[in-house]
């Protein structure tokens, strides 16, 4: 049986000193989406790449950038990012002051739109745009860094949109990121998620086999 479940490794917990390389590991191991996540230390309390990394790691994959950006303002830099080549970017209605507006923005160059709520933002941030996006990014732990707790709290919010979703008759894809493990993926993925986002888990267990680590996640 195929499984629908995609998985979207996130290169924040890969080697920073050979991440094409990385990245190539991580294509020849089944992933289906490079998840990249991008912080200005001013959204979030870290730093970490910009558009001309992207731009350097785009022709070591055909996989798709799904690109998770952590920055505010967000406008001023979506051109740069869809010019570099991400295929879905992703953004937090935090971020800006006019959340349709980047949305437009987003399409205007052909890419795929993605919102982001962070554990504690309401469904009401986003309810109004549903038609207009592509992928629903629910964050399972503060957004900024790799490695912490999943939080289990945010499994009802991912089940009312998964029934909004479907309610509707929308095709968006359903993605959660932070803290995903081989004991927590399976409630995620029951609760509606449909892509995983996963960085220490991919990197460092069963000693860092990305192989094995991303079909365990998909199987679960
Ligand atoms: C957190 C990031 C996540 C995170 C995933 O701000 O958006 O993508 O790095 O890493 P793990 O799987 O280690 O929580
Ligand atoms: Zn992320």
């Amino acid at each position: 049986m195929t499984s629908n479940v995609k998985i979207s490794p996130s290169i924040l917990s890969a080697d920073f000193s050979k991440l094409g390389e990385e990245i190539v590991a991580l294509d020849n191991a089944g992933a289906d989406y490079i998840h990249v996540d991008v912080m200005d230390g001013h959204f979030v309390p870290n730093i970490t790449i910009g558009p001309e990394i992207i731009k350097k790691l785009r022709p070591v994959t055909k996989k798709t950038f799904d690109v998770h950006l952590m920055i505010e303002p967000v406008d001023k830099y979506i051109q740069s990012f869809a010019e570099a080549g991400s295929d879905i970017i992703t953004f937090h209605p935090e971020a800006t002051p006019n959340t349709e507006q980047t949305i437009k923005l987003i399409k205007k160059f052909n890419k795929k739109v993605g919102v982001s709520l962070k554990p504690n933002s309401n469904i009401s941030l986003i309810e109004k745009f549903l038609e207009n996006i592509d992928l629903i990014l629910v964050m399972s732990v503060e957004p900024g860094f790799a490695g912490q707790k999943f939080m289990p709290d945010v499994l009802p919010k991912l089940k009312k949109l998964k029934e909004i979703i479907n309610n509707k008759n929308l095709k968006i894809d359903l993605e959660i990121d932070g803290g995903i493990n081989f004991d927590n993926c399976k409630n995620a993925i029951d609760a509606g998620a449909n892509v995983l986002v996963s960085g220490s888990t991919i990197f460092k267990q069963n000693n860092g086999d990305l192989k094995k680590n991303i079909s365990l996640l998909r199987s679960s």
